[in-house]
């Protein structure tokens, strides 16, 4: 197993040569990541050179065409999914939304879909709204004390009835990682659907959908090391029952059925940049292989250098009495998303840490329900330290010994 190359990494973010950043280590990464160079080069490159309408029979158009397809194909493929299975939209909130009303048409009054108290708001506020419509709305709920999803409770909440599960891959808070395929194996069993929630998994490595066997997966690239958009996989059988919510002459292709919006035809494109970027990983670490095999790579490498970081960090704060670490204190089962309810309010905390050269955040991350049943007033908040792959052992050294200085 091949050990990740950090300077390699840190060499394709521009930020970490960016004098303006310089001496400050970026722990709120599940806000929003860096951007990779490829990503930044095709942007850079689509608006200066490409930036007509696309798909027209002139040079630049074609090529601006050609990349917006690129990003799909090449992302899809990555994911072990068909190219016409994976589309963009706005963020992941706009994608639930679209995928919500498509729901809304094709659920009958009677019918039921489970959904959680420990997903961020986005994959969870819109599917609730279809009580509106006599839908009946069951909750999977997380565990107070430790903010875990148990699968038994799962069991008693599916019936013939349900027809879909909403959960997330990995909540934004929590952090634990979720048996994705397990949960879609029960729910599949039961009749129902999956929508799984993977923003806060997906720039640990991405998934082969096609293995975790889900209906649809969703995540933001903006927190992927891309532009700001939302990606969604949506398996061709779910995608050819649900209603069309495009124009009506679209209807016929997949990738287009849940993006009412006309695309932002520059960040699909740059989104080919994020493909690049784990080709380069990939390619660089002396592994070469199909597309999905260069997926697992890059996952397998990413989640080993995280879990060697994570662990001292865990260590560092899960025994201390003047705060309450949420999910797991074993690295291997989690993301490296930490938060940490302090009994007070967060976001001065972070100020304070932004003072030793920590940029996190403190508030309620959108996940207002799942602190609530964690029994942590959202208005306080956690403080959040959250890094990826490229965040390096001496970031998280400085990074503990500035949590020693401020709790
Ligand atoms: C776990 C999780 N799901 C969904 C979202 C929403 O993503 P977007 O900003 O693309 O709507 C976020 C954003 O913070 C998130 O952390």
């Amino acid at each position: 197993m091949s050990v990740l190359d950090i300077d390699f990494v840190r060499a394709q973010f521009p930020a970490f040569a960016e004098p303006s950043l310089n001496g400050q280590a970026f722990f709120e990464n599940a806000g929003g990541s860096y951007t990779c160079r490829h990503v930044i080069d095709r942007l850079t490159r689509f608006y200066t050179q490409r930036k007509v309408q696309p798909y027209a029979p002139y040079e630049a158009s074609r090529l601006g065409g050609a990349e917006m397809d690129e990003a799909r194909t090449r992302l899809a493929a990555l994911m072990g999914v068909a190219t016409d299975e994976l589309s963009f939209g706005p963020s992941t909130t706009q994608n639930t939304y679209v995928l919500a009303q498509a729901f809304r048409k094709m659920m009958k009054p009677g019918e039921a879909i489970i959904v959680t108290n420990q997903d961020h708001e986005a994959n969870t506020g819109p599917w609730r709204r279809l009580a509106e419509e006599g839908i009946e709305v069951r909750e999977w709920k997380l565990d107070p004390q430790t903010g875990h999803l148990d699968t038994a409770q799962l069991e008693n909440l599916l019936d013939e009835n349900v027809r879909l599960v909403c959960f997330p891959h990995c909540s934004n808070v929590v952090g634990e990682i979720n048996p994705v395929a397990e949960i879609t194996a029960m729910a599949h069993a039961a009749g129902a659907f999956v929508c799984v929630d993977g923003v806060s998994y997906a720039p640990h490595g991405l998934p082969n959908v096609d293995e975790l066997g889900a209906d649809i997966y969703l995540f933001s690239s903006y927190k992927t090391y891309g532009p700001h958009q939302g990606v969604m996989v949506i398996r061709r059988a779910l995608g050819a029952l649900l209603p069309n919510q495009a124009h009506y002459f679209n209807a016929g292709d997949l990738y287009k059925r849940f993006t009412p919006a006309g695309p932002d035809h520059a960040q699909v494109a740059a989104s080919a940049g994020m493909a690049d970027y784990f080709e380069a990983l990939a390619d660089h670490h002396g592994h070469s292989g199909s597309a999905a095999e260069t997926g697992a790579f890059v996952h397998d490498l990413m989640r080993a250098h995280e879990i060697k970081l994570l662990q001292p960090l865990l260590d560092a704060v899960k025994d201390r009495n003047d705060l309450r670490l949420l999910g797991p204190s074993t690295a291997e089962n989690r993301a490296p998303t930490v938060a940490l309810a302090l009994n007070r309010t967060a976001e001065p905390v972070a100020a304070q840490l932004a003072e030793h050269g920590i940029m996190a955040g403190g508030g309620d991350f959108y996940a207002v329900r799942a602190l609530e049943a964690m029994g942590i007033d959202p208005s306080e908040g956690v403080l959040r330290i959250s890094f990826t792959h490229y965040t390096s052992e001496a970031e998280v050294a400085k990074l503990i010994e500035a949590l020693d200085r401020v709790l």
